[in-house]
């Protein structure tokens, strides 16, 4: 019987949901499966036959987090087979987020069997509009289904690599600069962006979801700090629709998303912040 260690991070729950159905099918196997987020618990299980992640790409690679995560395991020095999944907005636009996996994997000595990228909703809804609810539901459902068959793949000992390509579309410039300046500049400075309007009525539901727990409410205001991710779950799950990055404007208008099953854990606020 195969021990199977998962995990995830996921903003806004497509990565949870792929990794989650994935699960599924190994449990109904047989194997022994545990699935866990890399911001709650990040060791990998003793013993485990075939260690699986499953990350969302941003501005074409992988979230900062993931990428230290990855970086911080230990040396496999035992043959472990792996497998990264990678979900994205447009399946087109995964850019180097694989490639950039796998190769830190591999390093820590990971026999990466498997790598694909499944389609899910885009959650960027600062900056673009995710699809409305019945669309973004067609496009899940779909994607459930290739979780399924890719997890009945994995145990059936299919190999399969992603095939990179430049996205349709950009010009090389064009890739190369949204990668390096999310990368470099980005996900270090967006945080400062995000402002709440005045429908914000400092309910606090983004600081107790926050995954990075990178905001704080101070004055009846939301306020962000350099750990944010960009994950949109505050976003997204906003009742107000009030959050939003000044250069990009009002979210009012635009559809939000996250995964309808997704309830993420409430993590209760440290420090009270919020003046009387
Ligand atoms: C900051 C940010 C950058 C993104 N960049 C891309 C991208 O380059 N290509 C793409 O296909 N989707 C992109 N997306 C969409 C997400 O990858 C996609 O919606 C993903 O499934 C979200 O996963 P999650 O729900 O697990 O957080 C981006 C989303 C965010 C928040």
């Amino acid at each position: 019987m195969m021990n199977v260690d998962l995990k995830y991070f996921s903003g806004t729950g497509n990565s949870y949901k792929v990794l989650d159905t994935c699960k599924d099918v190994f449990i109904q196997n047989g194997c022994t499966t545990t699935l866990s987020s890399i911001t709650e618990k990040s060791d990998i299980i003793e013993g485990a036959d075939l260690i699986g992640f499953c990350f969302p790409v941003y501005a074409f690679g992988i979230p900062r987090i993931c990428r230290k995560y990855l970086a911080g395991l230990p040396k496999f020095d035992h043959p472990t087979k792996a497998f990264v999944l990678i979900t994205a907005g447009d399946p087109e636009e995964s850019g180097f987020s694989i490639m950039e996996s796998t190769a830190i994997l591999k390093n820590k000595g990971l026999n990466v069997t498997y790598s694909r990228v499944v389609h899910m909703p885009s959650n960027w809804t600062v900056s673009m509009n995710p699809p409305p609810r019945k669309e973004a539901q067609r496009i899940i459902d779909s994607g459930i289904i290739k979780a399924k068959a890719i997890a009945n793949e994995i145990l059936g000992g299919v190999p399969y690599h992603h095939a990179f390509n430049y996205p349709p579309g950009y010009s090389r410039f064009g890739f190369y600069k949204d990668y390096y300046l999310f990368k470099w500049l980005g996900v270090s400075n967006l945080w400062r962006s995000f402002r709440t309007d005045e429908t914000c009525d400092a309910c606090g539901l983004c600081e107790q979801l926050c995954p990075t727990r990178s905001i704080q409410i101070e004055n009846s205001t939301p306020k962000w700090t350099n750990t944010c991710e960009q994950c949109m779950r505050c976003v997204n799950y906003c009742p107000k629709q009030a959050i939003f990055q000044k250069e990009e404007g009002s979210i009012k208008d635009k559809n939000t998303y996250h995964e309808p099953t997704f309830k993420p854990l409430k993590i209760k606020p440290q420090k009270d912040h919020t003046a009387d």
